[in-house]
């Protein structure tokens, strides 16, 4: 980490969320700080309405903090919203295609934005369709397609832009054990050849212990209350540990 340039910085970070007709705030984030390195893999777990989607509109710059300070390359995503536009990508646990416009067009939806040439643009979206196995569908309709390839097709908008981050929303939890292993293995060898830093929400401590990655379990209001990291080579029996560990937390008993 310390060798690796610094992608995202969180320096006690608080958000409330003022509520309609008055009342106390609601504090959905509390003191919360971290650092991100370029090129890491980040897995979040931690129990519905603990804070994790906002903290992903704190770092794409949907919101910004009540108190502390969000750096994103050093920026501030809130602020600098405009200088942000194309470095980062979001999957979304439900796809959030546009249902008026093909795959293909779905895909070339963000290089559109960024002012791509349309010729240019459709070759980029197309060349990642066939990347994820949907040449056939480039011209089909969201309605046309299954959950499965809906969520390919919203990984492939998410690359195609060539996002120096990714933040994926509980993306696979929807799928069916297969096609989500298949989808899964394909997205950690993308991550690793586009070099990307990312953050990846789950509720699943399988998956944020298939990807080996650095984890984190946020407790609520959102704060860290459990970090460790995976590598590969990690034992089956320090895994059955920190599994053990996570659960512990998620139950309150950690
Ligand atoms: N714009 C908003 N206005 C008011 N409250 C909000 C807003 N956004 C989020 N919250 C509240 O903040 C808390 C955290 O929400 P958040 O969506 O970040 O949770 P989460 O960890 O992503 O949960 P889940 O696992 O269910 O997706 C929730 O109680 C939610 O109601
Ligand atoms: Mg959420």
């Amino acid at each position: 980490m310390s060798n690796t340039p610094l992608e995202i910085l969180f320096e006690r970070v608080s958000k409330s969320f003022s509520r309609p007709g008055g009342g106390p705030a609601f504090e959905a984030v509390r003191d919360l700080s971290f650092s991100v390195g370029r090129g890491e893999l980040v897995a979040i777990l931690g129990k519905t309405g603990c804070g994790k989607s906002t903290t992903f509109n704190l770092i794409s710059g949907l919101i910004r903090p009540s108190a502390g300070r969000v750096a994103v390359q050093g920026h501030d995503p809130y602020a600098d919203f405009a200088w942000f536009r194309g470095k980062i990508g979001i999957v979304f646990q439900n796809d959030r295609l546009m249902p008026w416009r093909t795959a293909i067009e779905n895909v070339a939806l963000g290089l559109e934005l960024n002012k791509v040439p349309p010729a240019q643009r459709l070759e980029i979206a197309a060349s990642w369709l066939a990347r994820l196995g949907l040449s056939g569908h480039a011209n089909d309709y969201p309605h046309a397609l299954s959950g499965g390839m809906r969520q390919r097709v919203s990984v492939a908008r998410a690359f195609a832009g060539k996002p120096d981050i990714l933040l994926c929303d509980e993306p696979f939890s929807a799928l069916d054990e297969h096609t989500g292993n298949a989808l899964r293995q394909e997205f950690r060898n993308l991550l690793q050849e586009t070099g990307a830093t990312s953050i990846f929400i789950t509720h699943s401590i399988d998956e944020a212990l298939w990807f080996s990655a650095r984890l984190m379990v946020f407790e609520r209001p959102a704060r860290i209350a459990y970090e460790t990291t995976l590598a590969p080579e990690t034992s089956e029996a320090d895994r059955a540990a920190v599994r053990d560990r996570i659960r512990k937390v998620l139950s309150g008993e950690g």
